[in-house]
Formats: C-alpha cells, sequence, structure tokens
C-alpha cells in the first residue's frame, strides 16, 4: 500500500468521529446508531456493502463481545473501517454489539429454521420422539409436579391448581391463596416435599397481593406449603413471606418464583429484582436472589449472609434479574439457574454461596428500546454466565433428564423457553456447556419442562400439557 493510499485511509478514519458527535449526554439507541454511522457501509440489514456483511458468516477478526468492540472503537483502519471512539462512548459501542449479535443471530436462525415438528415422528440430533398430549383445557399452565400415585400437579398463572388424572384437569382446588395476577404476576411452582409419601407437604410459590401503608395494591413472591385431602387445600403453613415494605406495585414484573430441593432437603427459591434492578444487589432486600430455608422456612445457621447486619438471612446468592429456572444436577448435586435478561443477555449460570451474579452492574443485553445499559459485562468479583443468549430466548423452567427412555439425553439440561417457544438440550461438563441443541421450536411459548417418573420430558404449553415419547 502506498504511502499516500495509507495516509488516505488514516485520514478518512480520522474523519469520522467528528461526525459522530462527543457522547457525553445519554447513550443513544443502538438501532439508530447502525442506521446513521454504519448502514452506508455496512447494508441497512447488516448484509453488506462497501464493507461486509456483519451477520456473522465468517468473522475477519473474531465475532466474540471483546473483538467486534474493538472493531468498532479502534476501527479496522488499513482495511477500510474507521475508528468511532471516543465519538461514540463505551456504552454506546456496547450497544451496538449486543445489536449486530441479535440480528446476527436472528439471521442465522432465519436460514436454517430450527426443527417444527408436526404430529408424526420428528428428529433431532440424538433421539428421534414424538409429540404427545397428556392433558387439555388447561390456562397458562406453569408448573407441573408429579404425584407417587402417578397423578399431575398443575399450576395456572391465573391462581388455579388442578389435579390432572387420566388426561383430565380436575375442578381447582379449593383454598389455595389468594394470588395476585396483574402482569407477570401469578400463581408459579407446584413442588412436592421431597419426603411427600410419608408427610403430604406440597409447596407453592405465588404473587401475594397486600396493601402497603398508603394503601396501595402491592405484590410480592411469597412461598407456602400445604396438603391436598378431598381437592381442598389445608393445614398451610408460611414458608417465606417479604417484609410488607418490600412488596413492590401490584402486577408488574420479574417475580421468579421457582423451587428446588437440595438432596440434604434445604429448600431453594428465587425472587426477581420486581423491576428495580439495583435492588438486586442490596443484601438488605429480597429483590434478584436465590434463597435457602429450611423445609418448615426456618433459617439455617450456615446461610452465607446470617451473620451479616442489615443483610436478609435467608439469602444464599445475589445479582439477578428474572430468574425462572432453577435445578439440582441429578449426577454432581450443583445448583442451576436461569435467568431472564434484558433485551439479549439472558443466562445460565452455575448458583454458588454467597456469590453476586453481577445485575445489574454487569449485563451482556441491553434495554428494550435498544439503549445500552452498561458497558460492563463482567467483573472480577462477580461470577459470570455459564452461557448467555443474544438474541434473547426468554427461558422459564428447566429439567435434567434422568429417564432411561432417552438414553443418550440422560442428565443432559432440557430449557423451555417463552419467547423464541424453543425447547434447548444443553450437555454439561465441568461446570460448562459443551454441546447445545434446539430440539425444537415454533410449537408455541414454552412455560415449562418437566422430567416425568415415566422417562419422558413433559411440556407446558399455553393450553396443554404434552411430553416427548420415544420414535423408532
Ligand atoms: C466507511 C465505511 C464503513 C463504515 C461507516 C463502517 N464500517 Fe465497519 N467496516 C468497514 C470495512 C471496509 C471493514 C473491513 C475491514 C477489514 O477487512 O480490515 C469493516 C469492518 C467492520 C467490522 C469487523 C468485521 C469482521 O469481519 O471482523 C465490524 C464489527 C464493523 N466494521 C462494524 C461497524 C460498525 C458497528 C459501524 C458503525 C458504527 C461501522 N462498522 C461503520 C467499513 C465501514
Amino acid at each position: 500500500m502506498s504511502y499516500a493510499r495509507i495516509s488516505l485511509v488514516i485520514l478518512a478514519g480520522l474523519m469520522w468521529w467528528p461526525l459522530v458527535g462527543a457522547a457525553q449526554s445519554a447513550p443513544r439507541d443502538s438501532r439508530k446508531l447502525y442506521a446513521e454511522f454504519c448502514a452506508a457501509c455496512h447494508g441497512p440489514a447488516l448484509g453488506g456493502g462497501s464493507g461486509p456483511s456483519l451477520l456473522g458468516e465468517a468473522w475477519k477478526y473474531g465475532g466474540d463481545e471483546a473483538a467486534l468492540a474493538a472493531s468498532i472503537r479502534e476501527g479496522r483502519v488499513p482495511g477500510g473501517m474507521p475508528a468511532f471512539a471516543p465519538g461514540l462512548s463505551e456504552m454506546e459501542i456496547r450497544g451496538l454489539v449486543v445489536y449486530i449479535r441479535e440480528q446476527a443471530g436472528r439471521a442465522a436462525s432465519l436460514k436454517t429454521p430450527p426443527p417444527r415438528p408436526g404430529p408424526e415422528a420428528a428428529a433431532s440430533r440424538l433421539h428421534a420422539y414424538r409429540i404427545e398430549t397428556v392433558a387439555t383445557g388447561l390456562a397458562e399452565p406453569w408448573s407441573v409436579a408429579f404425584l407417587p400415585d402417578g397423578r399431575l400437579l398443575v399450576t395456572e398463572k391465573r391462581g388455579s391448581l388442578r389435579v390432572v388424572s387420566g388426561g383430565r384437569p380436575g375442578e381447582p382446588v379449593a383454598g389455595v391463596p389468594k394470588v395476585d395476577t396483574g402482569g407477570q404476576a401469578g400463581l408459579f411452582d407446584v413442588v412436592p416435599h421431597p419426603d411427600y409419601a410419608r408427610n403430604g407437604w406440597i409447596y407453592l410459590a405465588f404473587a401475594e397481593p397486600d396493601k402497603n401503608a398508603e394503601g396501595r395494591a402491592v405484590s410480592m413472591t411469597t412461598v407456602v406449603r400445604g396438603r391436598l385431602k378431598d381437592n381442598a387445600w389445608t393445614d398451610q403453613q408460611v414458608i417465606f413471606r417479604a417484609p410488607v415494605g418490600t412488596f413492590r406495585p401490584a402486577g408488574g414484573v420479574h417475580f421468579g418464583g421457582r423451587l428446588a430441593f437440595d438432596r440434604a432437603g434445604y429448600l431453594f427459591f428465587s425472587i426477581g429484582d420486581r423491576g428495580n434492578q439495583v435492588n438486586a444487589q442490596s443484601l438488605a432486600l429480597p429483590n434478584g436472589k436465590i434463597h435457602r430455608v429450611h423445609d418448615d422456612g426456618r433459617v439455617p445457621a450456615d446461610n452465607p449472609f446470617v451473620g451479616t447486619p442489615g443483610a436478609s438471612p435467608t439469602l444464599w446468592s445475589y445479582g439477578h434479574r428474572n430468574p425462572q429456572g432453577l435445578r439440582f444436577d441429578p449426577v454432581t448435586g450443583e445448583l442451576w439457574e436461569h435467568e431472564h435478561g434484558p433485551r439479549g443477555g439472558d443466562e445460565l449460570n452455575l448458583i454458588k454461596r454467597g456469590v453476586n451474579y453481577g445485575w445489574p452492574v454487569a449485563t451482556y443485553g441491553m434495554n428494550y428500546n435498544g439503549t445500552p445499559i452498561t458497558d460492563v459485562t463482567g467483573r472480577p468479583d462477580f461470577e459470570p454466565p455459564v452461557a448467555y443468549w443474544i438474541p434473547s430466548i426468554a427461558p422459564c423452567g428447566m429439567a435434567f433428564y434422568t429417564g432411561d427412555r432417552f438414553p443418550k439425553w440422560k442428565n443432559h439440561l432440557f430449557i423451555a423457553s417463552l419467547a423464541a417457544q424453543e425447547l434447548r438440550r444443553l450437555e454439561l461438563k465441568d461446570g460448562k456447556v459443551v454441546d447445545q441443541e434446539v430440539v425444537f421450536k415454533g410449537l408455541g411459548r414454552l412455560r415449562d419442562v418437566a422430567d416425568g417418573p415415566d422417562g419422558c420430558l413433559h411440556l407446558l404449553f399455553p393450553d396443554r400439557i404434552a411430553r416427548l415419547v420415544p420414535a423408532e
């Protein structure tokens, strides 16, 4: 390259940032920034122009977060890509990286659409299967549990608990707690006690309505246990109720609401940040946390923050946004969690005692309106996610498969998703994801996936329960 050409290119690189404008003010919408400053060379749909496609078919400098940010920040000046710092702030560069990853992800899934099986047998990478209806006539089922006598317990978001036997949901169980149903509020997880056969305890998580000091309707995630007698809920005991001062406006978002018992019989449960992001970092508040209690709600003496003045004693881990997946690995006994990120940045986490997972200080996502939240994706004192998804899949519910009917799926983790309408299979090894597959997509929003005692994964669609059975 001649000296003249090099200096021209460098000049071009330098010329850009004064046009972009100093980025002192609030970070701008990533889509608009792209249209204004990138589309001319990379094409309006990122498919390429005088500059290469940004849809990720072949990254020259690497498609990971750091490489994409470096390309934008410092440019690839000899190749004709101008530098955009400091005209674009670090936050805005981060927003553009999320935007590029999101568009690339969408384009990839359009090009090779994931399987969308019909009523016949369908293939997946390790097993062929059929989807079989278990029970219909349900409205927004949220969670399913299996009783030793073969009956199913199903919660519906709008507050009903039903017993399903012979494929037919019974009348709603009488006397279950009153539930807030606005927005994302509702009746959430149902889990029998590990020793249910002996003690009959059933645990429920739900959005409990109340009034605050000013008389305004508020709600918060509460956990109770009770017993089932003749289709009635009896013997109820409160396992966890937050102080009413921490209840937030009724309806609204991010309740968490998953329950899981470990081998020792401790109960773990999740509460989301309730839409107030910074609360996830406050040890004083139950919001944005995984909690741990004895099966009767007592605080275990060895919980990580029992000795910390002002901290909620039930906290186990913190810095979570909206955790709606919580299950123990049947082999290693490790606790796995997934949570909804903002736009992009849904996370799969390995939950450790007393650890901070970073929300909202660190995230791989951005705001729904396209503006960045932060340019921090990690920090040495935060535990990074084991996996994250851009674009978002909206994960809800998960299950380790422990049955024998799909031998190659044994101990793999299955994740249901709402927005992406996917069932994902993940193989984990030494705390890492070593394989990931979209088993199917596009059959409806999936609220939960559960490991049935019949060796079949059960799926909660908006109006029914189905299961995957092997197809030879
Ligand atoms: C003047 C034209 C031009 C503009 C404007 C421009 N780019 Fe580029 N960009 C290029 C060219 C040419 C390359 C290829 C550089 C190379 O191959 O060395 C490139 C490369 C890149 C790469 C690296 C791609 C890879 O394969 O690793 C990224 C990422 C990128 N641009 C993002 C952006 C973003 C985001 C903007 C807007 C803020 C932008 N570009 C604006 C011309 C442009």
